[in-house]
């Protein structure tokens, strides 16, 4: 029966990150940099209020778009950050993790032959999605512009099939995020356009240098933009699955369909503990932020010694530092760094093809891990050479 799958879902490719895991999990004794969530326990008060959530049987379904507490704790919590105003009553969605929510976001404004730009090297989830819709990716080359988009590499992409700018920042693989003097040149260039914009903003919380900034945030900017959130990263409640679009009403009463006949509703008892995070947990990322800052100038210090060229990210918790030197493709080379050294690394190239050419380390690991891992790579590295 495979010849009737649905052609589109034939052609996905499963995720090189996972690949490569695949990969990994043959080798017992390897030290793994590869893994892109929080090493930190989900906050003891969260996890108390999902508990008492059990326990006091608050497990029936809830509304489509979410507990309107949770809602207004998360509207809360990005005015507050980012200076952004949604309604919580008809502008936020919770969702099953920012992964659903960008699902529900491209699937309403995405159709047959669109386009999409967005940057690469980017996030893998993205254009799956893209390409269930029958619509195209097109992807910037940002390598050499420090990863970042920019109004004058968009300009060029531009056509009149274009529905949809893709801004993933702070980003993952490059750690890279966006300043608000090019979301401002980015405003003027999209504002008078009938372009949606995707700010996928799951890293915001995790910015080393200054603040996190939202297009949103720009007026103009604000009916034409879907900001998606969540609590993986900012509350390591990756296994939660809490996720939440924010746009305005227009929008979201689309998008809500998508959402309730996808999947009702998020996990009840996650939608408790998740008002708790957003509540009295408004700051439970600032001690994650400041260990990862430690260990992101450790990391960078390490592959700036072995002479591996690396931008310098301010966000996330990913360095993604160039191996064009060893002439080894990205794939290889974190093969063979895994078969000599026991090390696994993201290949670039799990990340589009703008990703050949480099390799992804995450920093969400203990000083000892990274420290093992670099100094095995540093053996590698040396002996590359
Ligand atoms: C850029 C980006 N967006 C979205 C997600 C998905 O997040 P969630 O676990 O909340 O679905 C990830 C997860 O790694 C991510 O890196």
């Amino acid at each position: 029966m495979e010849h009737l799958i649905n052609r589109r879902v034939k052609d996905i490719q499963i995720s090189g990150i996972r690949k490569f895991s695949n990969l990994v999990a043959q080798y017992k004794d390897a030290v793994s940099l590869t893994i892109g969530q929080p090493d930190f326990f989900t906050p003891d008060h969260v996890k108390a209020a999902g508990i008492a959530a059990i326990e006091q049987n608050k497990t029936t379904y809830t509304m489509n778009a979410g507990l309107l507490e949770l809602r207004q704790a998360a509207s809360r919590f990005l005015h507050e950050k980012y200076g952004l105003t949604y309604q919580a009553a008809d502008e936020v969605i919770v969702t099953n993790g920012a992964s659903e929510a960008i699902d529900i976001a491209l699937r309403t404004i995405l159709e047959e032959g669109v386009e999409v730009i967005l940057p690469g090297p980017v996030y893998p989830g993205y254009e799956p999605i893209i390409r269930m819709c029958g619509a195209v990716p097109v992807y910037i080359d940002t390598t050499r512009n420090g990863f970042r988009l920019s109004a004058d590499l968009i300009k060029d992409k531009l056509t009149d099939k274009t529905r949809c700018v893709l801004l993933p920042y702070p980003s993952n693989p490059t750690g890279c995020v966006m300043p608000e003097e090019e979301l401002e040149k980015i405003a003027a260039l999209l504002s008078d356009k009938q372009i949606f914009v995707l700010s996928d903003e799951i890293y915001s919380e995790l910015i080393y240098n200054g603040e996190h900034h939202s297009i949103a945030a720009i007026s103009a900017m604000r009916d034409k933009t879907i900001v998606i959130n969540g609590l993986s990263k900012s509350h390591s409640m990756t296994g939660w699955r809490i996720g939440f679009t924010f746009a305005p009403a227009s929008i979201t009463q689309h998008m809500l369909k998508v959402h309730q006949y996808n999947s009702t509703c998020a996990s009840t008892i996650s939608q408790y503990a998740a008002t708790e995070a957003l509540t009295n947990g408004m700051d439970d990322a600032v001690f994650m932020r400041d260990e990862y800052r430690v260990r992101r100038d450790y990391v960078l210090e390490r592959l700036t010694g072995m002479g591996v060229e690396v931008v310098k990210p301010d966000g996330a918790f990913y360095v993604f530092p160039s191996i064009r030197n060893f002439g080894l493709k990205s794939f290889d080379f974190a093969a063979k760094l895994l078969e000599e050294q026991r090390v696994a690394v993201v290949p670039g190239d799990a990340f589009s093809p703008l990703g050949e050419g480099y390799i992804r380390i995450s920093y969400a690991y203990s000083m000892e891990v990274l420290k093992e891992g670099l100094d095995r790579m540093e053996r590698f590295v040396a002996g590359l050479r």
